[in-house]
C-alpha cells in the first residue's frame, strides 16, 4: 500500500492493535508512546503479528504544548510525509491535575493535543492528500455541555473523561474548517469498549455515585483483563475509518464502533458550543479565559 500512518499511543490497547491491523494492509507504521520499554515491546508485537518490519517507534508525552511541540518536531524527523495521522492517545485521569499550560489533563491529552499536534505535523501532512483520525470515547451518541469544561465545579473521572471526548468531537469540526482547503480530511471514530490499561485502572470512584451500585455490572462488560481480545475488536473501526476509500475527499465523518457512518449528538454540532471548545484550544488559554 506504501501509505504512512501516524498513531499516537501506540504501544497498548486499542492503538496497538490498530498499529497491527494498519501494518498488515500494508502501511509503514510509526507509533508514539511515553515509554521506550513499552514502545521496544509494541514494535515486537507489532512486527510479529503483522509480518511487516516497516514499524517505527517516537517517543514523547502529549500532556502539555512544550510535550506535544517536542513529540511533533520527532515524528516529522522520522516521518517527513504522513498519509495518515491517527489521534489514539487518550486517558481518564482518576483525580484533577492541572497541567503546566493550566489546562485539566485529560481535557490537555484528549483534546488539546489533537488539535496542536496536527497543527504541528501539517508540513507532512500536505504533501499529498491525507486523513487525520480522532478517536472519541464515552457515550458517543450523549449531549455535550461545555459549561465545565475542565471540571473545575465538580471532578467525576468517568464524567469529566466523557466530556473531553465529546470536546473532542467538537473540535474536530472546527479543525475539518481550519484545515478547509488544505486536503486534510477529518474523521471522528468510535472504537467501542475494550479492556485496556485505561479502562483497567477505573475503580467505583470512577463512576458518578448513582452508577456505583451499577459498578459489577460494568466489570462485567469491560472485564479486568482479556488478554487483548477486546481492544483487537475496537480496534476494527479505527483500521476502517484509516483505510476506507469511501470517506476520501469529506472533509469530516464520523464512523462509528461497527465502521458505519453515524451521527453524533446535535450539541456536539452546535457552533456556540463548537466556539467555547476553540476558544479553550488558542495558545495562551486556560480554562479561565476560554470562558
Ligand atoms: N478502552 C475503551 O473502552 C475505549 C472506548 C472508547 C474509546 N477509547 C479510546 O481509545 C483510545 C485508546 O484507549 P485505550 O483504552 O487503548 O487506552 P490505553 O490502553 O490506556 O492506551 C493509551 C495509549 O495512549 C498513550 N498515552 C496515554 N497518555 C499519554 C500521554 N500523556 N502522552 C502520550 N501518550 C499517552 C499510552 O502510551 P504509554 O502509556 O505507553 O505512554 C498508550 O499507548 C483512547 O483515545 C480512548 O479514549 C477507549
Amino acid at each position: 500500500m506504501g501509505r504512512a500512518v501516524v498513531i499516537t499511543g501506540g504501544t497498548g490497547g486499542i492503538g496497538l492493535h490498530s498499529a497491527i491491523g494498519l501494518a498488515r494492509a500494508g502501511a509503514r507504521v510509526v507509533v508514539t508512546g511515553r515509554s521506550r520499554e513499552r514502545g521496544e515491546q509494541a514494535l515486537e508485537r507489532i512486527r510479529a503479528e503483522s509480518g511487516s518490519q516497516d514499524v517505527a517507534l517516537v517517543l514523547g508525552d502529549l500532556s502539555d504544548r512544550a510535550g506535544v511541540a517536542a513529540l511533533g518536531d520527532a515524528i516529522l524527523a522520522e516521518q517527513p510525509r504522513i498519509d495518515i495521522l491517527v489521534h489514539n492517545a487518550g486517558m481518564m485521569a482518576q483525580e484533577r491535575t492541572v497541567n503546566s499550560d493550566g489546562h485539566e489533563l485529560d481535557f490537555a491529552v484528549n483534546v488539546v493535543a489533537p488539535h496542536a499536534l496536527t497543527h504541528h505535523l501539517l508540513p507532512a501532512l500536505t504533501q499529498a492528500p491525507s486523513r487525520v483520525l480522532v478517536v472519541t470515547g464515552g457515550k458517543p451518541s450523549g449531549p455535550f455541555d461545555p459549561s465545565d469544561l475542565q471540571s473545575e465545579k465538580s471532578f467525576v473521572p468517568l464524567v469529566n473523561y466523557t466530556m473531553t471526548k465529546r470536546a473532542a468531537e467538537a473540535m474536530s469540526i472546527g479543525l475539518a474548517e481550519e484545515l478547509q482547503g488544505r486536503d486534510v480530511d477529518v474523521v471522528v471514530v468510535y472504537p467501542g469498549r475494550a479492556s485496556t490499561a485505561m479502562t483497567q485502572a477505573m475503580t467505583p470512584s470512577s463512576l458518578p455515585w448513582y452508577l456505583r451500585p451499577a459498578w459489577p455490572v460494568f466489570r462485567v462488560l469491560v472485564p479486568k483483563d482479556d488478554g487483548g481480545k477486546s481492544a483487537a475488536l475496537a480496534a476494527r473501526s479505527t483500521v476502517f475509518a484509516a483505510l476506507s476509500k469511501s470517506l476520501a475527499g469529506r472533509s469530516w465523518s464520523y464512523i462509528d464502533t461497527h465502521s458505519q457512518p453515524g451521527t453524533l449528538h446535535p450539541t456536539v454540532h452546535e457552533a456556540g458550543n463548537r466556539a467555547i471548545v476553540m476558544r479553550a484550544l488558542s495558545p495562551g488559554a486556560t480554562s479561565a479565559t476560554a470562558r
